[in-house]
């Protein structure tokens, strides 16, 4: 389990707390008011940002930074898209919704819910990998 392998992965680290819960739920159900949230390839890209961004904004101090990535969109592909997720070989595959914005789109997304300082962009994949760049993303909870 994931939780496991982070607990092994540091042990002991002052003022570390690790939860297994889904974003949403996790952050709509604390009092706690974060200086950042990030979300690496996860959370930020499989939550309807309409539903997500409201409540990051709740949980970040003014100021405080969300920051994200996920893979750029397929052109022409905008919006909530299937991932088919590859299961055992006698099962369909798990279909699990994202959500898939260009740069300038995102940027207006955030910007609408009261994000600031909104930065976005593609970086290039690591030579010899895979064809598959990273879109980031920077904002600022605009208080
Ligand atoms: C593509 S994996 C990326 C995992 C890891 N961040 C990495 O880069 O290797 C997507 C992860 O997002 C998590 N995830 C998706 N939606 C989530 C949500 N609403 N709340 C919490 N985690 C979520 C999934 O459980 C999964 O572990």
């Amino acid at each position: 389990m994931q939780l496991d392998k982070a607990r092994e992965r540091w042990p002991g680290v002052g003022g570390i707390e690790l939860h297994q819960a889904d974003a949403l739920t996790y952050l709509g159900g604390t009092f706690t008011i974060f200086d950042a949230v990030c979300s690496v390839f996860g959370a930020a890209w499989f939550t309807d940002p309409a539903l997500l961004l409201p409540v990051v904004r709740a949980s970040l101090k003014p100021g405080g930074v969300f920051a994200f990535s996920q893979r750029p969109p397929v052109e022409g592909c905008y919006g909530c898209q299937a991932s088919y997720i590859p299961r055992g070989p006698d099962e369909d595959p798990a279909v699990v919704n994202r959500w898939d914005y260009e740069p300038d789109a995102w940027a207006l997304i955030l910007k609408g819910h009261g994000f600031v300082d909104v930065s976005v962009s593609v970086l290039a994949p690591p030579s010899g990998s895979r064809h598959m760049g990273t879109l980031f993303v920077r904002s600022i909870q605009g208080g």
